[in-house]
């Protein structure tokens, strides 16, 4: 018999004739009412108008005055009981009165857009939680199934990091490692072992970002050639790309932080011929064949003797336009054979080895590369930006 048959019966009809079978039937009708309260609010609704018409559908059951089950009960149980079960039949009325105040659950119900509750209830068979078997919507899950979904679309490589990764990808090709060191670099490593003196104008604060009288943010990826040679000695071939420091206002050209990466052959006979050789091969692998290099000289402490490396301009081939500066050349790095000095200062014996090195600007490869005219583009984060180079 379910509820609503009970209530239009009195107690004695029910069988009914003590406090005990009070209690339980009073038991029955309480759970029966959470349970109807709780269903309610587990499986939400699909309007705001729903949810109204829903709660009170609810109260209106259980609390009109006419024809509510609480008013049937009153009626029907406590009016007719007999005199002796009356007491308790008043006190249970009372509690459960007092309790059908929770029927009130409109606050309660969540708005859910309709098509989820098909959805969810698929899905509670897998769980074995309280809502499985009473087959509601539970009300942790806010989103809409049947909704476009929200695609979020897959990042890419940022461009600086494009073209390191082609550089890195060439050099291992031919025999190198990559290799990388701190940023935070000590005046040693980042001065005095690569041979700069004190009053070099690199050292100057001008240029360097001072975390204390000893310690910098590296100006260059040169103080990891110390550390390399340090850590493996001879001979040694590796590459080194990383961030660096320098204290100069933003431009279109310049970055207070930008990447290098710089390149170090260290074996028994290495020769000036291996490192334009190298270069030359580098240049055609990363820009096309048709690329020619040019070796000027130029002055570093820790390379002698010391290299400019120029590009024909990939944007005219060398006939001369706005970006070569009509020279139809493109400056791209700085070399040299390492400067004796520097190997003794890493450990190795320069009457043994010799070697050379390399460092380039990867922002301005990039730069090149995709042609674009300001370093800053690189380091603002918009998406619109950097969103051309996903692959
Ligand atoms: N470290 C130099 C710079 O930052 C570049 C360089 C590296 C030059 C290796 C020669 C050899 O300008």
């Amino acid at each position: 018999m379910t509820i609503d048959e009970k209530v239009r019966k009195t107690l004695t009809e029910l069988g009914v004739l003590d406090a005990a079978g009070v209690e339980a039937l009073f038991a029955e009708v309480r759970s029966a009412m959470e349970q109807e309260r709780s269903n309610l609010v587990s499986r939400g609704a699909a309007s705001e108008a729903e949810r109204e018409k829903l709660s009170k559908a609810l109260r209106d059951r259980w609390l009109a005055r006419k024809n509510g089950l609480l008013s049937k009960i009153d009626d029907q149980w406590l009016k007719t009981a007999a005199k002796d079960l009356k007491p308790f039949v008043g006190r249970n009325f009372n509690a459960l009165r007092q309790e059908s105040a929770a029927l009130e659950v409109s606050a309660l119900m969540q708005v859910v857009p309709l098509g989820l509750h098909v959805a969810i209830r698929e899905e509670s068979s897998f769980s074995d939680s309280a809502s499985a078997d009473v087959g509601h919507v539970t009300r942790e899950v806010p989103q809409d199934p049947t909704l476009p979904g929200n695609r979020r679309p897959l990042g890419s490589l940022h461009p600086v990091t494009q073209i390191q990764r082609e550089i890195e990808e060439i050099f291992l090709q031919l025999g190198f490692r990559i290799e990388g060191g701190p940023e935070i670099e000590s005046v040693y490593y980042n001065f005095d072992a690569l041979n700069i003196p004190e009053s070099h104008p690199s050292r100057d604060d001008w240029d360097t970002f001072y975390v204390n009288s000893r310690t910098v943010l590296r100006t260059h990826t040169s103080p990891v050639q110390i550390r390399a040679m340090e850590k493996y000695g001879a001979p040694l071939y590796i590459i080194i790309p990383g961030k660096c420091y320098r204290h100069d206002n933003p431009d279109a050209s310049h970055s207070p932080m930008f990447h290098q990466i710089e390149g170090l052959a260290i074996d028994t006979d290495i020769t000036f011929a291996d490192l334009k050789g190298t270069l030359d091969f580098f240049a055609k692998k990363l820009f096309g064949e048709r690329i020619r290099t040019r070796f000027q000289p130029s002055f570093f402490p820790f390379t002698e003797p010391s290299g400019e490396v120029a590009i024909s301009c990939i944007f005219c081939g060398g006939k001369g336009c706005r970006v070569c500066k009509e020279s139809g050349w493109i400056e791209v790095m700085g070399c040299g054979m390492v400067h004796p000095q520097v190997l003794r200062n890493g450990g190795i014996d320069p009457e043994e080895y010799s070697g050379w090195a390399f460092g380039l600007g990867v922002d301005r490869f990039a730069m090149m590369k995709y042609d674009i005219n300001d370093i800053q583009l690189f380091f603002q984060s918009d998406a619109r930006f950097l969103e051309q180079f996903s692959a």
